[in-house]
């Protein structure tokens, strides 16, 4: 399936900074994304999550054109996951909870998918903990989690590994390989190395224009 193909995308804040992708197409796969601090990656990931809106020639996400009418649905099949780490004022397990509330599941099926995620992530001891009870890697893996936890067809990971000590990071790279077959990523990083054992593919944003790399 074609996840996402994008031609002559453009935003702009406030004039000052564009956005310009010429053209993006991707198949179920792993993509990383490389750039300077400002170039634009974190501002293409919102635009690709469908929570900043530019204008475009061609903006197809999940094969289907996105439009005002279905954009709030299509925004479901996505989910993009920040740099520093947000979450509600609730228990990391009401906060890995909350995408399956949203979505209407049976109460015995979120406690089974929470309790299944938090396993991956290593959180089963911090489920009723609240967020400032957490170090800032443990908060990093509970947002990670809530992304995971209702396996939307794409995941955006803004710079994932921040924050991060050796085993979470270990922890993640197990849970990116198990959710491979069924979840496609783009992966923001400033680890080159890292993201090339991970992804197909590996394009570089500079002043808000994108290049491939690696193929
Ligand atoms: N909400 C905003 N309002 C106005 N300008 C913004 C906003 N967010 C980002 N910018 C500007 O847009 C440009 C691109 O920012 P962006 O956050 O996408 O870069 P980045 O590549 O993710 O950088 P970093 O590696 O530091 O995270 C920067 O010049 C930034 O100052
Ligand atoms: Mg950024």
């Amino acid at each position: 399936m074609n996840i996402y193909s994008v031609e002559q995308l453009r935003f702009s804040y406030d004039g000052k900074f564009t956005l310009f992708i010429e053209k993006f197409e991707m198949g179920e796969s792993c993509v990383g994304l490389v750039g300077p601090s400002g170039s634009g990656k974190t501002t293409l990931l919102l635009n690709l999550a469908l929570l900043l809106k530019g204008t475009w020639k061609k903006f197809q996400f999940l094969e289907e054109d996105v439009t005002e009418t279905n954009m709030e649905r299509l925004r479901r099949r996505v989910t993009y996951v920040a740099q520093h780490p947000i979450l509600l004022r609730r228990t990391v397990f009401e906060n890995i909870a909350y995408p399956l509330l949203l979505r209407r599941i049976s109460k015995e099926k979120i406690t089974e998918r929470v309790e299944m995620i938090a396993q991956l992530f290593d959180l089963k001891d911090l489920l009723n903990k609240k967020p400032w009870q957490l170090s800032g890697g443990q908060a990093k893996r509970a947002c990670l989690a809530r992304a995971f936890v209702f396996e939307p067809k794409v995941i955006l990971l803004d710079e994932p590994t921040a924050d991060l000590d050796e085993k979470s990071r270990r922890i993640l790279n197990d849970v990116l390989r198990i959710y491979s077959d069924r979840t496609s990523f783009i992966i923001v990083s400033h680890e080159i190395d890292w993201l090339s054992d991970l992804c197909e593919k590996i394009y570089a944003m500079n002043d808000g224009v994108l290049k491939g790399m690696k193929s």
